[in-house]
């Protein structure tokens, strides 16, 4: 059975030998809570896998107080390790994870053989008090039962886990909320390749600017992002062969091995809530944002009037939990079943921090059969020059768009209904 605790001193001490006896102990970062073992010790990391329920060939992330405890874990060429440095000083601590070439003593498990570590220093107090006390490099992923939501609280971490034998040290909501960013960083042919796996709150213009005024790292570094085009289709087919009970197994092998290639954590319904899950897709804003305080939904959105001919399902909103962005959908919130807000006031950072808690609730409702979320990048198409986009607005909506598997829908405002297709345009991530 879990146990909450409050990281006090002497709680924090006993979590940290907790750990060096090989146990897992689930600990709050700034971006999620994760579950922490010892990462040079084997056997508990393998806890976190069974615990988990997660499957071997995802790697961990490694969590260091400071940079000075890399060393030992990587082996890099020279141009890769001024770079790497240059990277920690300017984003550490905080939610960077680097991905560069391990040394031997890292074990297999961690990388999931890919001769490759990813590793972090979070800036969260509690995390941060861990790691000095024991002195450990922590191996954690985010603390949730594999392919759930990921924890910003330590109750969540008792929902999925709490079954298990771990210290859960309970710093309140996590302030960024969703996970680091991911970053590939590899030499070849005399550049520097960085390749953005995950999006997170550190964002490609973040890691541009740092280097802008210095000629011998702009020269070099290569910038390039991970895209995902989802093929719905290709999705159903894949569903379809997992589903088959005769399907040959190397086939899944090479499925999964493709989807190594990139990164297996990118695989696209990572961050599902229990409940089917769709993006709307008629918020139609063309107003500037400063100037749309007041947006009546009745206007803003577009008349799809013939909707109803070539839908393949629908919801009523009585069925229906909305989670809303700036309040579009006040109005008429006491039509959905359930109805709350990422950010009344169109915050994203705020947004970020809410989104995993306010999943996580809507699938508290048995009675309900569909949450529907904004598709929030329509609400920053327009932006004057001097408007800026907060860094986190991309990360934010990948993991919404992943919460929907890329699935979206579109709601008759007349009759109440939530339409969706079964020939869905093809979404790209921007
Ligand atoms: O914010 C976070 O990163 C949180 C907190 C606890 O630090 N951790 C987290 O870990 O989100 P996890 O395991 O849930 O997601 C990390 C993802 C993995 O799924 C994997 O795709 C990628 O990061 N990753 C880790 N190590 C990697 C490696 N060596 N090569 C490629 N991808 C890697
Ligand atoms: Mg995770």
């Amino acid at each position: 059975m879990a146990l909450i605790v409050q990281p006090t001193e002497i709680e924090i001490e006993k979590a940290s030998n907790y750990l060096k006896q090989g146990n897992l102990v689930a600990f709050p970062t700034e971006t999620v809570y994760g579950l922490g073992a010892d990462a040079l010790n084997e056997e508990a990391v393998k806890k976190i896998f069974q615990y988990k329920d997660r499957p071997l060939n995802d790697p961990v992330i490694v969590h260091v107080e400071k940079y000075s405890q890399v060393q030992d874990l990587i082996n890099l060429t020279e141009k890769e390790s001024k770079f790497y440095k240059h990277l920690t000083q300017n984003f550490w601590p905080g939610p960077l994870t680097i991905v560069a070439k391990a040394t031997s003593k890292v074990p297999d498990i961690i990388t999931a053989k890919s001769g490759f570590v990813g590793i972090r220093s979070p800036s969260h107090k509690v995390a941060h008090d861990l790691l000095k006390v024991s002195q450990l490099p922590i191996a954690a992923p985010s603390a949730n039962r594999f392919g759930h939501v990921s924890p910003t609280t330590a109750q969540h971490v008792f929902e999925d886990l709490g079954k298990y034998p771990i210290t859960i040290l309970d710093g309140g909501s996590t302030v960024v909320g969703i996970e680091s960013t991911v970053m590939k960083l590899q030499e070849i042919n005399g550049k520097i390749q960085l390749t953005f796996l995950r999006k997170g709150a550190i964002s490609p213009e973040n890691i541009k600017e740092s280097i802008k005024n210095i000629p011998e790292f702009n020269d070099i570094v290569e910038i390039n992002v991970v895209q995902r085009v989802v093929d719905l289709k290709k999705k159903e087919e894949e569903q379809k062969a997992k589903e088959n009970e005769n399907e040959n197994e190397n086939q899944n092998e090479n499925q999964n091995e493709n989807e190594n290639e990139v990164s297996p954590g990118l695989h696209i319904t990572h961050y599902a809530p229990d409940k089917e899950t769709y993006l709307i897709l008629n918020i139609d804003l063309k107003q500037d944002l400063k100037t749309d305080s007041n947006i009546n939904p009745n206007i803003n959105l577009k008349n799809y009037s013939n909707i109803n001919s070539n839908y393949e399902k629908k919801f009523t909103f009585s069925e229906t939990v909305l989670i809303d962005f700036k309040s579009q959908f006040l109005d008429i919130k006491d039509k959905f079943f359930a109805y709350s807000d990422l950010s009344p006031n169109g915050d994203v950072e705020e947004s970020s921090v809410n989104l995993y808690s306010l999943l996580r609730w809507s699938e508290t409702f048995p009675q309900t059969k569909v949450v529907i979320l904004p598709e929030i990048t329509q609400f920053f198409k327009n932006l004057t020059k001097n408007q800026k986009i907060p860094s986190i607005l991309d990360a934010l909506a990948d993991r919404m768009f992943r919460a929907s598997s890329g699935k979206t829908a579109f709601l008759d405002l007349h009759n109440y209904f939530v339409c969706v297709f079964s020939k869905l345009e093809n979404l790209k991530e921007n």
